[in-house]
């Protein structure tokens, strides 16, 4: 929990009357106003589109310094995670607040096999998915589409346990069945006999024609890709898990929403679209300097994508990662990607260009993740469900935590009304 600190007290002067406003602080020196009187006390709102300056939570599941580029989750820096642990242990450490013992992981890795298929009856949803349908598409849909499979999700006393093992374990699922529907192959069911990583690759690459091996070096980029995206604070995505928590609505539909959240190129989206700008530059004869221009024209809508952030004012530390994994992914495949050569291009000169230095803009998780997932064979529409894929244990954690929250109540912000004060009634006849 927060403190309120003891020294300090903001005033807002505002009609003649001073208003004192508390000022709590978080255990990483960050401060905020707590502003939850202001309007019972002076009939004033805040402005802040975009929440750039708003707290919306306490929250003790991650945290992002923006200013040394430092990612902790529960505490624990995210390259000692990606360095020790698996995707599987990092996921009980955000939904249960502590890395698991020996047993603990064991009865989690358990839960995860039980939970692993999904219903026969929504298999044959996938059947009546257009061949094109974005994977994101049929993701959302189908993990909203749990609670009427599941809908003891209801219940407010439902084993947490349950409900987040099986999301996890079924959304992988479904991540690989999205894929084998969209090439026109056979679906692979998961496997209890291999871990949670391996699973995934078998359901995507293996096929009834082809032996496949999952290769352990590609298991623990898996591990360590989804591990990376795990959780970051109150992002985009999380916030409409919270948002929708808030109201009531279960952790499918509140997941659902995140996923469809995560979805957009500004966010998730990111990966995919990073991708085809490097294609974009490979198929126009290799020059970035014409993608910086676009970048730093005000009229030209374009932005480099995987570059900026909202908290990051240097490097994200996750970016270093996966720069890391990619080099190790290609040496393991044999693959030589001449979009490696251009991102690293696009990066060197960004980095050297005033626009992106006076603005902090460096590159994001987001850079380098496409990259590394065509090394390992996952086709560009893959990209974001990936990311959902490792978000999801932080989603899970996050709707918990709300639920917990004493301070919750559901999301309703102001707004400043900017339309007619009056407008005239005309009959349907009557209007112009
Ligand atoms: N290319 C060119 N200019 C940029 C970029 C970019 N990628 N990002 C920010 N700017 C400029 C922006 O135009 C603005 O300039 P000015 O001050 O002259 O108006 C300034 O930098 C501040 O940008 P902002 O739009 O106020 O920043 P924001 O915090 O609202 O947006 C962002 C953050 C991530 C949406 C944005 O940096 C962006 O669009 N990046 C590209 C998309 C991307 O890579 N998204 C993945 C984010 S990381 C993974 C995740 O969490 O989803």
């Amino acid at each position: 929990m927060t403190n309120e600190t003891k020294s300090q007290t903001a005033e807002l002067r505002l009609d003649g009357r001073t208003i004192a406003l508390p000022v709590l602080e978080d255990n990483a020196g960050c401060r905020a106003l707590d502003i939850r009187g202001l309007w019972k006390e002076a009939q004033v709102y805040t402005y802040d589109p975009g929440f750039g300056c708003t707290v919306s939570c306490q929250s003790a599941i991650s945290h992002v310094d923006g200013e040394k580029g430092r990612l902790l989750y529960r505490g624990y820096p995210v390259e000692v995670l990606t360095e020790h642990c698996t995707f599987v242990e990092v996921a009980y450490l955000l939904i249960h607040g502590a890395l698991p013992t020996h047993a603990q992981a064991e009865r989690f890795s358990a839960l995860l096999n039980r939970h692993s298929m999904i219903h026969e009856d929504m298999r044959t949803f996938f059947r009546r998915y257009p061949e094109r349908a974005h994977p994101m598409a049929v993701l959302s849909a189908m993990v909203v589409s749990l609670s009427s499979f599941y809908p003891e999700v209801e219940q407010a006393d439902e084993d947490i346990d349950i409900a987040a093992t099986r999301l996890l374990s079924k959304l992988r699922t479904i991540a690989a069945f999205s894929y084998k529907k969209s090439i026109g192959e056979p679906i692979i069911q998961p496997s209890y006999k291999l871990s949670y990583c391996a699973n995934f690759l078998n359901m995507m690459f293996n096929s009834p024609v082809e032996d496949y091996t999952v290769d352990p070096v590609l298991v623990r980029a898996m591990n360590q890709l989804l591990i990376l995206h795990a959780d970051h604070g109150q992002n985009c995505s999380t916030s409409t898990v919270r948002m929708v928590g808030s109201s009531g609505a279960n952790l499918y539909a509140s997941v659902c929403a995140g996923i469809c959240a995560l979805w957009g190129p500004l966010h998730g989206g990111a990966n995919q679209e990073v991708i085809e700008m490097l294609s974009g530059i490979q198929r126009e004869g290799g020059s970035v300097d014409q993608a910086i221009a676009q970048a730093k024209d005000k009229t030209n809508p374009r932005r480099l994508m995987g570059f900026g952030h909202r908290i990051y004012k240097t490097f994200d530390p996750r970016a270093a990662i996966v720069k890391k994994i990619c080099r190790e992914i290609m040496t393991r495949v044999g693959a030589k990607d001449p979009l490696l050569d251009i991102a690293m291009e696009l990066e060197a000169k960004a980095l050297a260009d005033p626009y992106f230095a006076e603005r902090k803009l460096y590159p994001n998780v987001d850079f380098y993740t496409g990259i590394a997932y065509r090394a390992m064979g996952f086709p560009t529409d893959m990209f974001t469900v990936l990311f959902a894929l490792g978000r999801l244990p932080g989603w899970i954690a996050q709707w918990q935590e709300l639920k917990r929250d004493p301070h919750q109540r559901i999301g309703r912000p102001q707004q400043l009304y900017t339309g007619p004060a009056h407008s005239t009634f005309r009959p349907i006849d009557q209007r112009a």
